[in-house]
């Protein structure tokens, strides 16, 4: 497995690939990784002959500096995590590669109004920095096909925004939640839960759960209120927003019978803010 610092290394590595007519595809992360991730790799490895993945911790996606900072780097675990999945190249730039004028170099793009919304409306900006570093990296490596996680549901739904903002020719594949076997849904920031907030932080995985199995016996009223009521008198878990949207806008669905239906949660469960989903329909 090659490790690249510089989009001119990579770009030399790739293009001799490229030119033979293998495919490409890209995994970007920010590393910490987990089972959730060598998943991609792995659904990567079936659409494509070369697998770069990319790990970089990026600046302009995060709104609390503090945050960024504790943001966990376990970079010699990651390469062996990855040598051992078969990955082929990992793209390691640091800040001043991918943003050689400052991190606070101009970058606005339209991305829809459910940019506002959920994560948008307690993360300002938070989107227009994942969709910038996304686009940046898509220019250093123009992959044929990329890799993102159900996980970050919302995220992909940007990312498909941008993709179709500069029509770009990506193909983009959404890899399902990979969860613990308690159901707790695989995140680089569930190693900050202490003892404690790991089992609380199970309420997640049950509400959405209670969703799924209830959705033909309640409205979606009631069924929001119920999934919310989970939340209820559990010390030290905040919820910030637990939503049945349609899975385009982003909206609250206003019925069943809508195409696509999906379970969005976020809350705070210690000092730690985990997000999760679930695709009802
Ligand atoms: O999902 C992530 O890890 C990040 O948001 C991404 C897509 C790698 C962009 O920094």
């Amino acid at each position: 497995m090659e490790v690249f610092k510089t989009k001119s290394a990579l770009k030399a590595f790739l293009a001799p690939l490229k030119a033979s007519g293998k495919r490409i595809a890209l995994v970007p992360t920010m590393g910490a990784l987990h089972n959730g991730h060598i998943s991609l790799i792995k659904m990567a490895q079936q659409n494509a002959e070369v697998i770069i993945c990319s790990i970089f911790v990026n600046p302009t996606q995060f709104t609390d500096p503090k945050d960024l900072e504790k943001y966990p780097r376990p970079i010699e675990h990651d390469l062996a995590m990855l040598a051992d999945a078969g990955c082929n190249g990992v793209f390691m730039p640091d800040v001043a590669e991918m943003y050689p004028q400052g991190a606070d170099e101009d970058w606005h793009i339209d991305l829809g109004n459910a940019e506002f919304l959920l994560e948008g409306e307690f993360r300002k900006g938070h989107y227009q920095g994942v969709t910038q570093i996304v686009k940046k990296l898509f220019d250093a490596v123009e992959p044929d096909v990329a890799m993102f996680g159900q996980k970050d549901f919302q995220q992909v739904l940007m990312i498909k925004n941008m993709l179709a903002h500069f029509s770009l020719p990506i193909n983009i594949i959404i890899c399902p939640i990979i969860r613990e076997e308690d159901g707790l849904a695989m995140s680089s920031r569930n190693i900050h839960l202490s003892d404690v907030d790991r089992k609380n932080s199970l309420v997640l995985n049950q509400s959405l759960k209670y969703v799924a199995d209830h959705f033909d016996e309640f409205d979606l009223k009631e069924l929001e209120t119920k999934a919310k009521a989970f939340y209820e008198n559990i010390d030290g878990v905040e919820l910030d927003y637990f939503t049945i949207a349609n899975g385009a806008t982003l909206e609250p669905a206003t019925s069943k019978e809508e195409n696509s239906v999906v379970a969005l949660v976020a809350a705070k469960v210690g000092s730690t803010r985990l997000i999760d989903n679930m695709i009802i329909k």
